[in-house]
């Protein structure tokens, strides 16, 4: 894919994280009110929780959206308490009218993953591409699970996670030793592909990837730099995620 033309990120930076997620929220919300067959790409991870409770206690219909989630472990179950599954399910499903059905997240169990990962590229495509993604972004600038140095033509496949990452998501597990060494992903071209992206970013532990974003060259070896690239993405903060930032 050609990355020629740059366009301006738009950069919202809120005092604390309830705002951030409360206005993450509005701008969902607004989408499914216009459109209520919406199609949503959805993360996890620390950073979305406030953003799905603004978004439950909204009380919005979410009866006909259908939801795409950016990425699973590999070899987990859906039965796994850890798996994003199993999350999405905590997180959202539960809280809200989305019919099962129409909730999509890749099958870290299926018996072909390279087959799954085509399949799953193909439901999106049905779906009609997706109206909004939200994203959050690693400490290392990965989006998704699209790791430094991925391809950004790349569409959904298995990857290996980077050391840090694992690291930082054993908090989640009993050890290290438990946390998945790879996961199924949307692929930083499946990612560019949204009409719309929103990637929100909490706490200073961000900081330093949230500068590089906003201000650093697009280069592969920071994954989230290339929605400088995207004609249409929000990068929601709060304070201590922006707190790098030249104004
Ligand atoms: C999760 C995902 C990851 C996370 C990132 C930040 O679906 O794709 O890219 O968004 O690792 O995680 P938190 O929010 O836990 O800091």
């Amino acid at each position: 894919m050609m990355h020629g033309k740059r366009y301006p990120l738009t950069v919202e930076v809120f005092a604390d994280y309830k705002q951030m997620s409360q206005r993450a929220a509005d701008i969902v919300i607004e989408l499914v009110k216009e459109k209520p067959d919406a199609v949503l790409g959805l993360p996890t991870g620390s950073t979305p929780l406030g953003f799905y409770d603004a978004l439950v206690a909204s009380g919005v219909s979410l009866a006909r959206v259908r939801t795409f989630n950016l990425d699973e472990y590999l070899g987990l179950p859906r039965t796994h308490p850890e798996s994003y599954y199993a999350f999405m399910k905590r997180a959202l499903y539960d809280r809200t009218d989305l019919r099962p059905e129409n909730c999509h997240i890749p099958d870290g169990t299926a018996a072909d993953p390279d087959e799954e990962c085509r399949r799953y590229e193909e439901a999106i495509r049905a779906a009609g591409g997706l109206d909004i993604l939200v994203l959050g972004v690693g400490h290392n600038g990965h989006i998704g699970f699209n790791e430094p140095g991925s391809s950004w033509d790349a569409r959904t496949r298995v990857v290996e996670l980077a050391e840090s990452t694992r690291k930082a998501n054993a908090r989640f597990f009993n050890s290290i030793d438990e946390v998945p060494r790879k996961a199924i992903t949307m692929g930083i071209g499946t990612i560019m592909e949204a009409r719309r992206i929103l990637l929100l970013a909490s706490g200073e532990g961000k900081a330093a990837a949230i500068k590089e974003l906003v201000e650093g060259e697009p280069r592969p070896e920071v994954p989230a730099t290339v929605l400088q690239y995207h004609p249409d993405t929000s990068v929601l903060l709060d304070a201590a995620a922006a707190s790098l930032l030249r104004r």
